[in-house]
């Protein structure tokens, strides 16, 4: 699926007010999930392998690289980013209970800013968790939703609400600085905070 009917397709489900819940959610997005096919048996059946193969791995050494690396990816995904300051066009104008896309840190890497129906603003990476789908504002449902697997997230703190996501999306730290909304950095998850 080319990036622009993926576009498309989520402007089509975003568009379904008539969704009321998941089983609607999970209707509507059958036909993407062709595009990213994903089978929850399949992949208890690959960790059952991945646990074989491990058991069948009997070098320290390796082991100890490998715990090495995890560990240190560990680190660097509970760590804020020092990150450039960067204004976000459009934030101060946007409506409550809507939302827009801009570009952090780089031009490159696709965001999703939310204005909460209380005014408050909240700021994520756009890659879901689990696959790095976009997600998108449900404006009905008040929280981010990932159309490829029936994913969604909390909106206030990005934290895994149902789904296959793993882990919490990305959040963005934004600040109002003199009447402009300006993202300063950015915090990897590791887990639902508070999970
Ligand atoms: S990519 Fe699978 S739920 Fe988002």
């Amino acid at each position: 699926m080319t990036s622009k009917n993926l576009t498309e397709t989520i402007k089509r489900v975003v568009s379904q007010e008539e969704l009321s819940d998941e089983s609607d959610v999970r209707r509507a997005t059958a036909p993407f999930q062709a595009a990213f096919p994903y089978e929850r048996d399949e992949e208890a059946q690959i960790t059952r392998r991945e646990f074989c193969n491990f058991l069948g791995l009997t070098s320290a050494a390796l082991f100890v690289g490998a715990a090495g690396f995890a560990g240190k990816a560990a680190l660097d995904a509970r760590g804020s980013e020092a990150l450039p300051v960067a204004h976000i066009d459009g934030a101060e104008a946007l409506a409550p209970n809507s939302s827009l896309n801009f570009s952090y840190p780089t031009e490159r890497e696709s965001a999703i800013l939310v204005r909460t129906a209380d005014g408050a603003y909240h700021a994520y990476g756009q890659k879901c968790t689990h696959l790095s789908c976009p997600v998108y504002y449900s404006r009905q449902h008040q929280r981010l939703e990932c159309p490829c697997h029936e994913g969604a997230f909390d909106v206030a703190n990005g934290n895994v609400l149902y789904g296959p996501p793993p882990r919490a999306l990305d959040a963005i730290q934004v600040e109002m600085r003199d009447g402009q909304l300006w993202a300063i950095g950015r915090n990897a998850s590791a887990a639902n905070e508070g999970s």
